[in-house]
């Protein structure tokens, strides 16, 4: 299992991504890289796709989501599996074609897809039990939403609920409360009812962001504690979700009431944070948990899909709306990657790898 970032660990087994096939297949544009580095490594590629085998299906993509693992992938410091490599963890689209064994997904429905690999694509194969029709309710979900909503909209769900499991008493703490989970996170917590929903930013001016979001109190990371403190007259946070890291997870950690739990699902400033001893946090009465949509998503598909549907479901009956800072063509990847790692994000981003 991967420690704390939204990453395989390295004994996932994930499927090597648009390969090159010399044989049957469909042409496709895609973006990836065959060398680590910075933004400029991200390329075009022009590749075959080939037919999807048993039990895949072929997703012909409209929207891939823009997620901060794909720039650690990127620079290296979340591993691959081969080089080149096509990222993308996510998709919005149709079905182009389904292999063997699949019977209840016809050519042209829309669907929204875990893809983990090769979302950066006009084409990507994808395990079917990681496909998600948008049928009935969904059948009007704008395919942007889709997109915007499979990693995030998943993570926001499972964390407060199977996790955390927030109620209306709760006291809500969420790291780089502006960013694009930052605004997922809000708004599944203010349609679970929490009691106060308190976000950490790292700039001034991304205060009204996280405020519009929908946090009752934003403070830099550095003022977490105080706030904590303030708000609960000295209990503290019942649940903590941190996706920054260092001394952040640590201030989290230590705001925790007892019986508090906080949820580690990220580290944007790198995994430099010290972790207690097991008899610590049982002095503390607190927990600390984990969560990696990839590798739940890789490893048990169908543990994470409840919570896939029930972010679905949000999303269409108008209780999740992320917004959708901006849409970038596929081929300018490398310009989101260079707004995501810039600190720059005030929502989710999205590429347009085809027809919407
Ligand atoms: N485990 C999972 O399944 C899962 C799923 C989705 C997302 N995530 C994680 O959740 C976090 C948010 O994802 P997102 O895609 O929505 O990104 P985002 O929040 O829009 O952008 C990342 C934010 O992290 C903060 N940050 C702190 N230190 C940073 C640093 N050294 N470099 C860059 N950013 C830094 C910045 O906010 P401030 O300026 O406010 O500090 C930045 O805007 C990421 O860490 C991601 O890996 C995990």
């Amino acid at each position: 299992m991967s420690e704390t970032s939204n990453a395989p660990s390295s004994g996932s087994v994930v499927p090597t991504p648009l390969t090159q096939a010399p044989g049957a297949g469909r042409a496709c544009r895609a973006v990836g890289f065959d060398r680590t580095g910075g933004p400029e490594v991200l390329i075009r590629r022009d590749l075959v796709q080939p037919e999807p085998g048993p039990g895949e299906v072929a997703v012909r993509v409209a929207y891939a989501g823009v997620n901060f693992v794909e720039v650690l992938q990127r620079r290296g410091a979340v591993p691959v599996p081969a080089l080149p490599f096509v990222p993308g963890l996510e998709v919005s689209g149709h079905v182009a074609a389904v292999g063997p064994g699949i019977v209840d997904l016809p050519v042209g429905t829309a669907v929204a897809a875990f893809t983990i690999v090769g979302g950066y694509a006009e084409l990507v194969n994808v395990p079917a039990a990681r496909v998600f029709p948008l049928v009935g309710a969904a059948a009007g979900m704008s395919l942007e939403a889709a997109a915007a909503a499979v990693t995030i909209g998943t993570s926001a769900v499972a964390m407060l609920t199977e996790l955390a499991r927030v109620g209306p008493r709760s006291v809500v703490v969420v790291s780089a409360a502006a960013g694009g989970a930052g605004a997922a996170i809000a708004a599944v917590a203010r349609h679970l009812g929490v009691s106060v929903l308190i976000g950490t930013v790292g700039s001034a001016d991304k205060v009204q962001v996280a405020r519009a979001h929908g946090y009752d109190i934003v403070v830099p990371h550095a003022e977490l504690a105080t706030a904590v403190h303030r708000a609960t007259g000295g209990r503290g946070a019942d649940v903590v979700l941190d996706s920054v890291g260092g001394q952040v997870f640590e201030a989290g950690l230590a705001a925790l009431a007892p019986r508090g739990r906080l949820v580690k699902f990220g580290s944007a400033a790198g995994r430099t944070e010290s972790l207690p001893s097991p008899m610590a946090l049982a002095l503390a009465n607190v927990a600390v948990m984990g969560w990696s949509s990839i590798d739940l998503a890789l490893a048990a598909p169908e543990i994470i899909a409840p919570a896939t549907e029930k972010a679905l479901a949000l999303v269409t009956d108008g209780s999740l709306v992320i917004p959708v800072q901006e849409v970038f063509d596929l081929s300018d990847a490398a310009k989101a990657h260079r707004l995501l790692e810039g600190r720059r994000t005030t929502g989710k981003l999205l590429l347009l790898a085809g027809q919407a």
